[in-house]
Parts: structure tokens; C-alpha cells; sequence
């Protein structure tokens, strides 16, 4: 008894605290907790502290997270002071980092290709970085696949963007003034986004076509009501990884498609780009020459923007609007642009995996080192980064 005195919560494991501060990026409007996973994380035993507005731009307010059951607290500094965990949207700063104490775990999509400094800088701090985006694509983390619950808002936003940038209506409308056509809507890239893409622009009764150089996504494509446009060679028949993912294609293949592409562009309305290739620069797949054979008033809508862009013409954060009237949008964090949905998902998202890391008894964090979402998710841990992606070539 005096033993367990003596030595305290700490040695068996004290609850934990959870921080949820606002995210410092003017370009984020999302949060990483919504009140229904508060309330889930007190159930876990966790006290929560909420930074005050943090869910502002969402539509959250500090009154529903208290309800909830949080503590809001006025700064960043006060919500993460003794925080054993911080859930966040974007990678931590160097100036949030000094917040946290060491020791501490912070889950988020941390973005970290090309992020050496920010990587040491996490490291440096002595906190356990978890990166979301790296979550094994299989069925238990199904849950807790953040790409795909925001992709596939993004799909969709993609959709009512280039609607909205759109000067026509996108369904045939027969009227006693005339006949309005319908909408041609071109999707390039079928992954989570473009099926979204696909289903939402045929809701608003466009006529829709798609692209992919992943073979399995033809049958998904006709499963939508949509009609797939592709050279589908030897090579396509092969362009797939065993993780479902498109590989990068031989510059033969590149331009048969390209040829394919030029002609059914030229007929478009509205094309949205949505092709990526994990851990590369987007493919460049609208040249400077194909948007100019589009009619004026045509949209383009690039998701892959942040990635160096599918478009050629497109720039991050702006709307391009060409010589020959075509508009090129490059929205940035197009899921933040609904800023609630994408919050109670991504939240939704976090907790699941936060879930598998509490000691069901102690109440306490206790993450298992050797689990594989943590193994594949873990950058930073013990002052060094350990993530084998991000280990020092010999
Ligand atoms: P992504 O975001 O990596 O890429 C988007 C799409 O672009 C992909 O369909 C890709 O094939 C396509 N693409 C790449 N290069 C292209 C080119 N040159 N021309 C045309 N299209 C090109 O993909 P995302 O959305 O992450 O999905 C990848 C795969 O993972 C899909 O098969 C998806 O169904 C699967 N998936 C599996 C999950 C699971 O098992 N838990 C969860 C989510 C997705």
C-alpha cells in the first residue's frame, strides 16, 4: 500500500490529457476534435482541453465543447502545458513545439516529404510525432484512413467549385425559352476523390466521362453511370501496385493517352484533376496546348494543386482564367472548404487510432511500439526520427 503510495499514478499509468490547440495556418479551417469525440475520449477517461475557438471555423463553439465535457483554455501554451497527447490537423511548428512538453505524443497529417528540419525539429522536442497519411490501407485502419475520408470530400467539393465557376447550368433543362444541354464533365484520376467526383457531378446531371491508368477502376467507373476514356494497352493492364496504387507509366504509354485525352478535352465543359502518384509530384496531364482547345467558359478544377499540379497552367491558391477564357481553379485544402464535415471525419478518424493506444485499465496512453499502425505511423520518437522513410541514406 505505502509502495503504491509511494510511487503514484505515474508508474501505473495516470489518465490522460488530451490537447486539442487551434491550428496556427491561416490556410486551415479544420479541427482535429469535434464534441462527439470529446465526449468519446472522456469516456476513454481523458481530461481534454480545448483551445478556446478552435473550432471556430467549423462551426464548433467553445459552449459545445464544454458541454462535452473539455476545459477550454485560453492559448496554445495553456491548452498543451501538461498535455500527454495533442491532436492537431497540420504538422506542429517549431514555435507550437515549444509548448509541448517532452515525452508527449502529437497525432497529425504531417505532410513530412521534403520536411527534414521540421522532422528534426519534432525529434528535437523528445515528442512522439504520429504521421495519419501513413496509415496501412487495410481493414482495421479502414477507420482511420484520413486521405480517403478527406479525399472524398474533395472529390465532391471539386464538383460544386467548378459548378459554382461554371457560367451554364450543368443539367439538360427543357424549357418553354429553350433547351439547356446538359454539362460535359471530364474526371481525371478515379481514386477516392474522382469516384466522389464522378457520383456528385452525375447527381447534378452532367455527362460524365473519367480517366485512370489503374485498370480496376474502368468497372467502378461504369458502375457510376460514367463512361471511361483510356488507351488500355498491355502496359495499362498492368498499372497497378499490390497496395492499389497507380505506378508511373513508360513516356510511350504517356503520349498514346495524351493523344486520347487532347481530342475528348476539346469537348469539355468542366475537367477535374484529381491524378496522383504516392510520394512523387502529381503527373502533368492537361498540357498548355489542350487547355487552349477548350471552348471559353470551360473550367478547370486541379486538385492536385499542392502537389506541383496536374494542370500545367494551374497555380496554387489562384484562379487562372487563360487568353482563350478557360478558368483554371487551384483551391488550396479543398476539404477545408467544408470545414465541418471534414473536421467531424478527420476527428472521427484520430480517435479511432487513439483508441488502440489506451490501456483500457490505467486509462492511461500507452501506445504499443510494435503494432503496425504504429510502426508505419511513427516518425518521431526518443530525440531521433525513426520513420525508415526518413532515416539518413548510408
Ligand atoms: P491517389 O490519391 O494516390 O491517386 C488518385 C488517382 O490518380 C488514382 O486512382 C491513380 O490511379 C490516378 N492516377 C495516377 N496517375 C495517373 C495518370 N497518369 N493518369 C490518370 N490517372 C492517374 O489514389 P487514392 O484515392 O488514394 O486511391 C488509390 C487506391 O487505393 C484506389 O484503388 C482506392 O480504391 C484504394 N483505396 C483503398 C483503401 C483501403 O483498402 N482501405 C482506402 C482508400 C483507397
Amino acid at each position: 500500500m505505502l509502495a503504491f503510495l509511494f510511487l503514484g499514478p505515474t508508474f501505473f499509468g495516470a489518465p490522460m490529457r488530451v490537447a486539442i490547440p487551434a491550428e496556427i495556418s491561416n490556410a486551415e479551417t479544420r479541427v482535429a476534435a469535434t464534441p462527439e469525440t470529446v465526449k468519446k475520449l472522456v469516456a476513454l477517461g481523458a481530461s481534454v482541453t480545448v483551445q478556446a475557438d478552435a473550432g471556430r471555423t467549423s462551426g464548433i463553439t467553445n459552449a459545445d465543447y464544454e458541454a462535452a465535457g473539455a476545459t477550454i483554455a485560453a492559448d496554445a501554451a495553456a491548452t498543451c502545458k501538461d498535455a500527454d497527447l495533442i491532436l492537431k490537423v497540420r504538422r506542429p511548428e517549431t514555435s507550437e513545439l515549444a509548448h509541448y512538453k517532452r515525452g508527449a505524443s502529437v497525432i497529425a497529417t504531417m505532410d513530412p516529404y521534403g520536411q527534414d528540419a521540421a522532422l528534426n525539429a519534432m525529434a528535437q522536442a523528445g515528442v512522439n510525432g504520429f504521421a495519419m497519411e501513413f496509415m496501412p490501407r487495410i481493414t482495421r485502419a479502414q477507420v482511420m484512413d484520413v486521405l480517403s475520408s478527406q479525399a472524398n470530400l474533395a472529390g465532391y467539393r471539386a464538383v460544386i467549385d467548378g459548378a459554382a465557376e461554371y457560367g451554364r447550368a450543368l443539367p439538360m433543362m427543357m424549357t418553354a425559352a429553350g433547351t439547356v444541354p446538359a454539362a460535359r464533365i471530364f474526371i481525371m484520376g478515379v481514386g477516392v476523390a474522382g469516384l466522389q467526383a464522378i457520383a456528385t457531378a452525375r447527381r447534378l446531371g452532367a455527362i460524365v466521362t473519367a480517366t485512370d491508368v489503374r485498370p480496376a477502376t474502368k468497372e467502378q467507373v461504369e458502375s457510376l453511370g460514367a463512361k471511361f476514356i483510356a488507351v488500355e494497352d498491355d502496359e495499362f493492364k498492368q498499372a497497378e501496385t499490390s497496395g492499389g496504387y497507380a505506378k508511373e507509366m513508360s513516356d510511350g504509354y504517356k503520349a498514346k493517352q495524351a493523344a486520347l485525352v487532347a481530342s475528348h478535352i476539346a469537348k469539355q465543359d468542366i475537367v477535374i484533376t484529381t491524378a496522383l502518384i504516392p510520394g512523387r509530384p502529381a503527373p502533368k496531364l492537361l498540357t498548355a496546348d489542350m487547355v487552349h482547345s477548350m471552348r471559353a467558359g470551360s473550367v478547370i478544377i486541379d486538385l492536385a494543386v499542392e502537389r506541383g499540379g496536374n494542370c500545367e497552367l494551374a497555380k496554387a491558391g489562384e484562379t487562372v482564367i487563360t487568353d482563350n477564357g478557360v478558368h483554371i481553379v487551384g483551391n488550396l485544402n479543398v476539404p477545408g472548404r467544408l470545414a465541418a464535415t471534414a473536421s467531424s471525419l478527420y476527428a472521427k478518424n484520430l480517435l479511432a487510432f487513439v483508441e488502440t493506444m489506451v490501456d483500457k485499465e490505467t486509462k492511461s496512453l500507452s501506445p504499443k511500439w510494435d503494432d503496425e499502425l504504429v510502426k508505419a505511423t511513427l516518425l518521431t520518437r526518443d530525440g531521433a526520427v525513426v520513420h525508415p522513410n526518413f532515416l539518413p541514406k548510408p
